[in-house]
């Protein structure tokens, strides 16, 4: 055969198979069919996501005239079944609506905030926090939730820190992937699953000075190295939606992002899930100062790929317009509406568009309790434990205080619409049930919530300190302080709490504290006052049983920080992944070291600040336990690999405890020279083991060039020969580093 000849045959055989894949898939077929009897109109209605207004006649109205595709925050399984009944009844083409609704952490069932399920360092938590969530809320008729929140988060200040999986591009990356299996579950279409979604696109968490909805300015290559990762792997995880972020990034805001939105989203991952804006985004290009006016916001987001208007009222009152205007194609209309109808097609929606209406509903059931409390235990974070002071043990009198002691909504969290914080079981009911035969406890709040100055509260802890051989304080912050708009430019202890716990230290009985927080406080005092401290992010329900039992040893911690506690809010941004200055820290003299007088060239000419050193207060993927590990030296397989050979890293793991325990051991990387500086460290895997006092585990890992690859000078992402350096540690810290080379 010729060239010629064989190139032609290649052409038929690529053509047959092509047309084969797409005869073959059912639901893109399904999709053209129904696409094809739409009017404009019809599909611009399904572009459109509005608020619940139960039955109201706008509602009503807007669903029976084909102007809405999807509800958000209707969540009465009977009106859900109402409004879908017009749709699939009443209008001409029976499409049937899609429920949503902001279920994060839990639906009634409430979960650690999800930076504490990411503090758990286990997948199976986050899973089974999202699993547990779905059959909750798909019962009521949601079958979208917008969650999760995949932002990598380096900034404490910033309120929705709490939402996200914290500062790290691979941990949110696993987290987030087995969110998005917990709520979609085995089979997207199964009644009790929900669609997840993958938000915010894109790096949200940068938001500038930590303040909400601000703007960002990031390079591309950055972008792809640490806010994109999360996404692409929400996308290998089948997640079936995203969504927008409120922020511009170098100038554009996310929702009129070409780039994003298209560029990358489509053409580079090839994404065929539902793009929706956030709430209000299209709209909020005006203040933004992007579009002059709300027409002009729905041609930029159209034009931008952005599949569904949430809230902005844009596309359902300008696009046909804009549209028969040829300054939208009908193409990209119909592109979105495709997408829109897959996720339908998908959820199952067009076989099973009604919710069944339970007589029981499935809430808070004993499986989900005790998942929850599981959670909590796994996400609360051993800071400091001198002379093992926790768990509480040979004493007799305990008195608990603190303001965060006996609140039943502020252990939930923020994003918890539905949680009912009568439900919330607390540390001291927990205490009082589970220990109060065992101890003696006295129980005296003090502060009666965070921002308390109350002196005379702080005076009445001391009494009941007075009264006990060791003082447990409970202290944070209500839940209401962090969250959507609740950043925070001081992010100290709230209140008289910083008094408290000097108060109590100074009744000389030993102290513990417990924070129970939103985003990581800048406690440096407190922690060197106090003689143990665990901090767990809001808990959810089960926090007071699980922090009982951490507390009096019947559960050991095993949480590791998933961000980075800084010791002063002026170190932010702080994070374990930094780049080295040409001048790194060393000889670090601080502000009171220095001399009266000193002349200028006497100290340092390296990188710290003279009031806060080099160090945060506890790093990125810090966590004791009551038990005590012990690393051996990394071997390595190989001292150089090339291409893409894998090289394989051990390490045996020693518990050198009295205790049966978890460990999150830690594998991190450095590339020592880069055609771009490389940070100091990355991390690359880990695995949560358990070890039983005196054993050992040898823990394998395996490196690939993959692992190793970055967006490098050139703009693509490959290994670059060299040295690189490997560490098997217990935290982002510590270790010692073994070589290898790439080549
Ligand atoms: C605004 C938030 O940014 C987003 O995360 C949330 O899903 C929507 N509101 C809908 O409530």
């Amino acid at each position: 055969m010729t060239t010629k000849k064989i190139f032609i045959f290649g052409m038929i055989v690529f053509s047959h198979l092509l047309s084969f894949s797409q005869q073959k898939d059912p639901t893109e077929k399904k999709i053209d069919e129904l696409l094809s009897k739409m009017t404009l109109d019809e599909k611009i209605g399904q572009m459109n996501q509005l608020t619940g207004l139960g039955l109201s006649d706008d509602m009503v109205s807007s669903i029976r005239g084909g102007k809405v595709g999807s509800i958000l925050n209707e969540i009465d399984a009977k009106t859900v079944n109402k409004l879908q009944r017009i749709a699939v009844e009443e209008t001409r083409l029976g499409i049937p609506l899609v429920f949503a609704r902001d279920v994060i952490h839990g639906f009634k069932t409430i979960f650690p905030i999800p930076l504490g399920q990411a503090a758990s360092w286990n997948p199976q938590v986050a899973e089974n926090g999202a699993r547990v969530a779905a059959i909750e809320a798909s019962a009521a008729g949601i079958r979208w939730t917008f969650a999760p929140m995949i932002d990598v988060s380096r900034d404490p200040r910033w309120g929705r820190i709490a939402e996200s999986c914290g500062e790290d591009p691979y941990l949110t990356s696993v987290i987030g992937a087995a969110m998005i299996k917990g709520f979609q579950g085995n089979d997207l279409s199964s009644q009790t699953s929900m669609a997840a979604c993958a938000k915010h696109f894109a790096a949200y968490g940068a938001s500038e000075s930590g303040k909400d909805y601000n703007t960002t300015w990031i390079p591309e290559l950055q972008l792809r190295e640490v806010y994109f990762p999360p996404f692409e792997a929400a996308i290998k995880a089948n997640a079936a939606t995203f969504m927008c972020s409120f922020n511009d990034i170098n100038g554009v805001p996310s929702s009129g992002s070409k780039f994003l939105n298209y560029d990358v989203l489509r053409k580079e991952w090839k994404y065929d899930g539902v793009l929706v804006s956030d709430w209000e985004s299209i709209g909020q290009m005006i203040p933004h100062g992007f579009s002059a006016d709300l027409k002009d916001a729905a041609l930029i987001a159209a034009n931008a790929y952005v599949d569904m208007d949430m809230m902005s009222f844009a596309y359902i009152n300008y696009l046909k317009d804009l549209v028969n205007s040829g300054n939208v194609s009908e193409a990209i209309v119909d592109d979105a509406v495709r997408n829109i109808l897959r996720l339908k097609f998908r959820l199952g929606l067009f076989d099973n568009p009604y919710t069944p209406e339970y007589d029981e509903l499935p809430f808070y059931t004993d499986d989900a309790l005790q998942k929850a409390k599981h959670a909590a235990i796994e996400s609360a974070v051993l800071l400091k434990n001198d002379k093992n002071v926790l768990p509480l043990n040979g004493v007799k009198t305990v008195a608990v205080v603190g303001p965060l002691l006996d609140s039943q909504a502020d252990q939930l969290g923020t994003w918890c619409f539905d949680g009912e914080p009568a439900h919330s079981v607390t540390p001291l009911t927990a205490i009082k049930k589970e220990y109060g035969k065992k101890y003696n406890i006295v129980a005296e709040k003090g502060l009666t919530y965070s921002r308390d100055k109350s002196a005379e509260g702080i005076k009445k802890a001391v009494e009941a300190a007075q009264k006990a051989d060791v003082v447990v304080a409970f202290v944070g912050e209500e839940s209401v302080l962090s969250g959507e708009a609740r950043s925070r430019a001081d992010i100290s202890l709230p209140g008289a709490q910083g008094e408290l716990i000097s108060a109590l230290k100074a009744t000389g009985k030993p102290v513990v504290m417990v924070v129970m927080a939103g985003r990581p406080l800048t406690i440096g005092n407190e922690v060197s006052t106090a003689d143990a401290v665990l901090f767990s992010f809001h808990g959810g329900i089960m926090a007071g049983p699980a922090l009982a039992d951490l507390i009096f040893g019947e559960a050991v911690p095993s949480g590791k920080l998933p961000v980075t506690i800084p010791r002063m809010v002026g170190q932010i941004p702080v994070y374990y992944a930094h780049k080295n200055t040409g001048r790194p820290a060393n000889n670090i003299d601080l502000i009171d070291d220095i001399p009266v007088g000193a002349l200028q060239t006497s100290i340092g000419f390296t990188s710290y600040h003279l009031d806060a050193g080099d160090k945060p207060l506890f790093p990125f993927g810090f966590g004791l336990s009551y038990a005590t590990f012990d690393y051996s030296d990394v071997r390595l397989s190989k001292n150089t690999i090339s291409g893409n050979e894998t090289l394989t890293v051990e390490c045996d793991v020693t518990n050198s405890g009295k205790i049966d325990a978890q460990e999150v051991v830690q594998l991190y990387i450095r590339d020592k020279v880069g055609s771009l500086v490389r940070p100091v460290r990355e991390l690359k895997d880990f695995q949560k083991i358990t070890l039983k006092s005196g054993e050992t585990k040898t823990v394998k890992f395996e490196l690939t060039n993959e692992q190793l690859a970055f967006w490098n000078a050139d703009k693509v992402k490959r290994a670059e020969a060299g040295e690189f350096q490997v560490w098997v540690s217990t935290d982002s810290q510590s270790g010692t580093p073994v070589s290898f080379w790439y080549k």
